[in-house]
């Protein structure tokens, strides 16, 4: 039986996992699932768990795992997986990893762990030039090279669409260093429990090279594990 795809894109908050997940759905033809944006769009509800949401991600701390858990567990099943995904900051926790391999092994998916390695102090200065698109999504760095001067215009508006750009609440600089320890503390624990789950486990480095370029060094690392479904065109050619 052909093993679907399953790639986690791991690191810290900045590294570029949304980055890389977006230009990889579409390389490799697979969903893409960000528990950031899933908890975002839950938290501008209004309603009281809204709430209760978006003042847990303003603080930089994570989100319960029960909560978690559940909205990935439904999201797997949806039918865009059926062909294979892309997790995006998750999981976070050594419980999440847990029920995460759980999960897995009932499909009988083997995943791909990628751990974007970025400086700390790059990732400050990254998010705080952050600006995205509330229309389509796009991430734009306008402190970085992640996209040229030219493509931003003065008023920052999305080079697609032309919705004006907004900033994400949780990145000030105060919040970055509660992500980032919330990170240290709850996260880099993780890896180490992925790497004894026996799953294939690459450090890539995500610091000084233009997006386009890692992910072509990480889409080469999904066709050489998922060779199989690469060779019966189950993976969409770049
Ligand atoms: P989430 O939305 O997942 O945020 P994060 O993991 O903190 O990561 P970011 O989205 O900030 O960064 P990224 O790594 O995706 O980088 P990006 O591509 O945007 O989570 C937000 C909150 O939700 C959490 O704090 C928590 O409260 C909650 N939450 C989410 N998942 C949870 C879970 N599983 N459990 C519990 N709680 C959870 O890039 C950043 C910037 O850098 C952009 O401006 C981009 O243009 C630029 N850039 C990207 N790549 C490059 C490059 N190669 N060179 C230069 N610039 C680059």
């Amino acid at each position: 039986m052909m093993n679907r795809p399953c790639l986690i894109l791991f690191g810290p908050p900045g590294s570029g996992k949304g980055t890389q997940a977006k230009l990889l759905r579409q390389s490799l033809g697979v969903a893409h699932i960000s528990t950031g944006d899933m908890l975002r769009e839950r938290a501008s509800s209004g309603d009281q768990l809204g709430l209760e949401l978006a003042r847990i991600m303003q603080s930089g701390s994570l989100v319960p795992d029960e909560m978690v858990n559940l909205m990935v567990a439904d999201r797997i099943e949806q039918p865009d997986c059926a062909g294979g995904f892309i997790l995006d900051g998750f999981p976070r926790t050594v419980d999440q990893a847990r029920l995460l391999g759980g999960l897995l092994e009932a499909k009988a998916i083997e995943p791909l762990v990628i751990h974007l390695k970025v400086d700390y102090n790059v990732i400050i200065a990254r998010l705080s030039g952050r600006r995205q698109c509330p229309s389509c999504g796009a991430l734009y760095g306008v402190s970085s090279n992640a996209l040229k001067a030219s493509e931003l215009t003065a008023s920052e508006v999305c080079v697609s669409d032309g919705s004006k750009l907004v900033i994400r609440d949780d990145d000030r600089e105060e919040v970055v260093r509660e992500r980032l320890k919330a990170y240290e503390r709850q996260t880099t624990p993780v890896l180490e429990y992925l790497r004894n789950a026996g799953y294939t486990c690459w450090d890539v480095e995500g610091a000084s090279r233009a997006p386009q370029v890692i992910a072509r060094e990480i889409e080469q690392l999904v066709r050489q594990k998922y060779s199989k479904a690469v060779s019966t065109g189950e993976l969409k050619k770049a």
